[in-house]
């Protein structure tokens, strides 16, 4: 019998990009697999909790025992974050673009042959996670993840009181690295009791730890 710590809990999940359409064939988007959102998903799922994963547009399959919900942009992200309320722990895992076309085109945008190019104005994207650990109904836990390229613990804490979380799990993203649609994943833990930092692990080890992590905050806040 495998232990279910988070049976009767309700974890809510965001993974994957977002795509921020230009016109109807063209968008903006983050690099993400959806890789370590899903994997979180699925240990989640595996212990005992009700999990709703928020899906931008993968490739990957859906998490098994997961109730998926999948989005395009950033706000109906938002908007599904909102939907899926109240819940225990959210684990914001998602690679949202902050910005967005401020007007995005209707119909395909054509060259017109002279050598002009369209300039393309952005307006900021809601922060998801932002919204959540600010929330009226902010979850017990709440979870960023912060992909640095530098300073990646400076950068990491510096996150923990602008977004509201109580975790915030830093990763270097430099391309030397690999982990942007790898399997492997080096990630610091930073909270108010300061820094942990894990071993390179498969995604789906992250996934397992993370979890372990929850349920024993969860078990602290009774
Ligand atoms: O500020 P930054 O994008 O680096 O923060 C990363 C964290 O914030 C991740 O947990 C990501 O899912 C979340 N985020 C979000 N909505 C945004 C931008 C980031 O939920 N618009």
């Amino acid at each position: 019998e495998t232990p279910r710590p988070l049976a009767g809990r309700r974890v809510l999940i965001t993974s994957g990009p977002t795509h921020e359409p230009i016109d109807p064939v063209r968008y903006i988007a983050n690099r993400s697999s959806g890789r370590q959102g899903h994997a979180i998903a699925a240990a989640a799922a595996r212990a005992g909790a009700e999990v709703v994963l928020v899906s931008g547009p993968v490739t990957i399959p859906d998490p098994a025992g997961v109730a998926v919900v999948r989005v395009e942009t950033a706000r109906e992200m938002l908007a599904a974050v909102e939907a899926a309320l109240p819940v225990d722990v959210a684990v914001m895992a998602a690679a949202v673009a902050d910005w967005r076309v401020a007007t995005a085109a209707d119909a395909k945008i054509k060259k017109d042959g002279s050598g002009a190019v369209p300039g393309l104005a952005l307006t900021e994207n809601p922060d998801i996670l932002r919204t959540v650990g600010h929330h009226v109904a902010r979850p017990r836990l709440v979870i960023g993840f912060a992909a640095e390229t530098n300073d990646v613990i400076a950068n990491g804490t510096a996150k923990l009181a602008r977004k509201g979380a109580d975790v915030i799990v830093a990763n270097d993203v430099s391309p030397a690295g690999g982990v942007m649609g790898g399997t492997r994943n080096t990630v610091h833990i930073l909270s108010a009791a300061g820094v942990e930092d894990w071993p390179t692990m498969d995604k789906d080890a992250v996934a397992e730890r993370l979890v372990a992590l929850i349920a024993a905050r969860l078990g602290d806040l009774g």
